[in-house]
């Protein structure tokens, strides 16, 4: 945590002085939302990990537990009792300076912890997390509220690599099961694109408001912008389809050198979960398997196509 994150927090939330009322039901908000992302979730699926670059559901529900124990409750109970001190290692991701931490590539090894022990485990954090909302010294309230503030932006971080990390993980099961069969299909009616002309310049960027922010987000500074025209909506799937009929994946001029090289050794045709059945172009969603939508935008694209 830097000192520049812990001066906007303290800044906007202007809590020096007063206890932060509305800290402990945010907490259990932000709490419970991990919870129900997972509750359409078979048992069998917590223990998933279809590639490197994704964590078990269960690993995302126990390592945000983790930082509230290492970064918050062990902070400030220096009687604190870890609810298991091998969680330490397990659930620890890139935070070297507090130990080293289970090879992510293998997080889909752990079958135990069980699932139910690792519901356990967030029971017993936040017990402990109520009793140090409810209790804190007013000399910790300052600190209390960033730390708290802190972990809850990290869960929600890990939220959205949940539902992302679900989708990819039940993906590659041949029968392509649905994380939810409830999930209704989103309009999308494209409007006519229009390109807006944009002066260049020197303009700022950064976090600016008065919110918390990642310290990756700061410090606001200037950045050199040229002219550029930019369209007043999203590339949609249909717009993507004319690329890929037109040869798109098959003309080095259009990709980048490395761009080419990388979609010749993956073999990409078509952006992730799109799949042709005849003529017919499907997509895989969280919902299960649907026909591509023409008119909503296109994604899980790389940073090359
Ligand atoms: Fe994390």
């Amino acid at each position: 945590m830097s000192t520049t994150q812990s001066r906007n927090l303290l800044r906007s939330q202007d809590v020096s002085g007063s206890y932060d009322e509305g800290l402990p039901s945010r907490y259990e908000a932000v709490r419970s939302v991990s919870e129900k992302i997972s509750e359409p979730l078979a048992v069998d699926d917590y223990q998933l990990q279809s590639i490197v670059e994704t964590s078990p559901p269960k690993w995302h529900l126990a390592h945000v537990s983790w930082f509230f124990e290492t970064f918050v409750l062990s902070y400030f109970r220096k009687d604190y009792k870890l609810y298991h001190p091998d969680f330490i290692y397990l659930f620890n991701s890139y935070y070297y300076r507090v130990g080293n931490m289970h090879p992510r590539p293998q997080r889909g090894m752990l079958s135990r912890p069980t699932v139910e022990e690792i519901y356990d485990y967030r029971r017993y954090v936040d017990e402990q997390m109520r009793l140090l909302m409810a209790w804190a010294d007013k000399s910790q309230w300052e600190d209390l509220a960033f730390r708290v503030t802190l972990g809850l932006n990290h869960e929600q971080q890990h939220q959205e690599l949940l539902l992302m990390d679900i989708k990819h993980n039940l993906s590659v099961n041949p029968i392509l099961p649905a994380y939810r069969s409830d999930l209704p299909e989103s309009p999308a009616l494209a409007s006519p694109i229009d390109w807006k002309e944009r002066k260049g310049g020197t303009r700022e960027m950064g976090h600016a408001g008065e919110g918390f922010s990642f310290d990756n987000e700061t410090p606001r500074h200037q950045v050199l912008i040229r002219d550029h025209r930019l369209a007043n909506r999203l590339v949609t799937n249909q717009e993507y389809l004319e690329f890929i009929d037109d040869g798109g994946y098959q003309q080095p001029a259009l990709w980048m050198a490395d761009g080419w090289t990388l979609i010749n050794q993956q073999g990409w045709q078509h952006p992730l979960y799109w799949h042709s059945v005849g003529d017919e172009w499907r997509e895989y969603t969280l919902g299960g398997t649907r026909d591509l939508n023409p008119n909503q935008p296109v994604c899980h694209m790389s940073f090359y196509r």
